[in-house]
């Protein structure tokens, strides 16, 4: 079935970009000239998503203001015939139907998604992280969604990190289904270098059914004592009921301060506006290292 919902967590505390983070929701942190969350709903919506629940916390309020109306400024650049800015500001209302929910306490991944179930009722859903944006000719989610409506399993956006990552992130046991599609029997919250089951981890996009559910309010806390999306989704894939799909655009994690540097410059090295004079820059930067 068509996926038309999706869920966007967005409450977590962001203390690896800290100070930045402080008074600003790491959502928010530009890329070239808008938020990382802007990327993330533009992506669900070149998917074909409709209806799209972000899941906030006190400090977040910035987040919904940036997809709602901002009179006295659409007034102004209207009056000063800016149009082109105008469009801009305005369209970001309109994306598509987008809700807000806040998780009182900052339980976890797992505890964030299933704020959303009232919102979800009884469909497959995508869940797209606040802070991971992919960049890429295809949006990642509709990667996923394909996957999801040939095969009618949960799908988890994959890539291979390398061993230093692969014990902060999730660590998958996979096996080979066709192209970039693996089937995932098991995985594991942040695993020692023993004991991870490969270096595919689940980076930032997946479908879920709405069975995930249940098994989160049966799952106990895990990793840091919070409620792991890892530790539900492991049943799912324990069941064998879980794909994952190699996405082909690039993730940037905004979560930490190089993937935000990164993030920057390589949409600053596509961007119109910024792209000639930051190449000049980097190529005379590049000399002096
Ligand atoms: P992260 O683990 O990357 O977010 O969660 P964090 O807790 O902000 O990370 P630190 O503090 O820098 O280590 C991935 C996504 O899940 C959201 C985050 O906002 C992020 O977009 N999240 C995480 C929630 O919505 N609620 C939570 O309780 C935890």
């Amino acid at each position: 079935m068509k996926i038309t919902k999706a869920i966007i967590p967005a409450a977590g505390l962001g203390t690896r970009v800290l100070p930045a983070s402080k008074a600003i929701p790491k959502e928010m942190l530009p890329i070239v000239d808008k938020p990382a969350i802007q990327y993330i709903v533009e992506e669900a919506v070149a998917a074909g998503i409709t209806d799209i629940l972000i899941i906030t916390n006190r400090g977040k309020g910035a987040i919904e203001d940036h997809f709602d109306h901002s009179i006295e400024l659409e007034n102004m650049l209207e009056f000063k015939n800016k149009d082109k800015q105008l469009e801009e500001i305005t369209s970001v209302c309109n994306l598509a139907n987008i809700y807000f929910l806040r998780q009182k306490e900052t339980k976890g991944l797992g505890d964030a998604v299933l704020r959303a179930k009232q919102f979800v009722g009884n469909e497959s859903f995508a869940v797209l992280y606040g802070d991971d944006v992919i960049i890429g000719e295809t949006p990642a989610i509709s990667e996923l969604c394909e996957v999801h409506e040939k095969y009618d399993k949960s799908v988890v956006g994959i890539k291979q990190v390398p061993d230093e990552k692969i014990v902060k992130y999730c660590s998958l046991k996979v096996e080979k289904l066709e192209n970039n599609t693996f089937t995932v029997t098991d995985m594991i919250e942040k695993p020692s270098i023993y004991n991870k089951l490969s270096n595919y981890s689940v980076l930032g996009r997946c479908i879920l059914k709405p069975e995930i559910f249940d098994i989160l309010e049966n799952t106990p806390l895990g990793v840091g004592n919070e409620l792991q999306l890892t530790d539900a989704m492991k049943t799912v894939a324990t069941n064998g009921d879980m794909l994952g799909v190699v996405f082909s655009g690039e993730r940037h994690d905004m979560g930490n301060k190089f993937g935000f540097l990164k993030a920057n410059i390589d949409v600053g090295l596509t961007h119109p506006e910024t792209k000639d004079e930051l190449m000049a820059y980097i190529r005379e930067l590049a000399k002096e290292l």
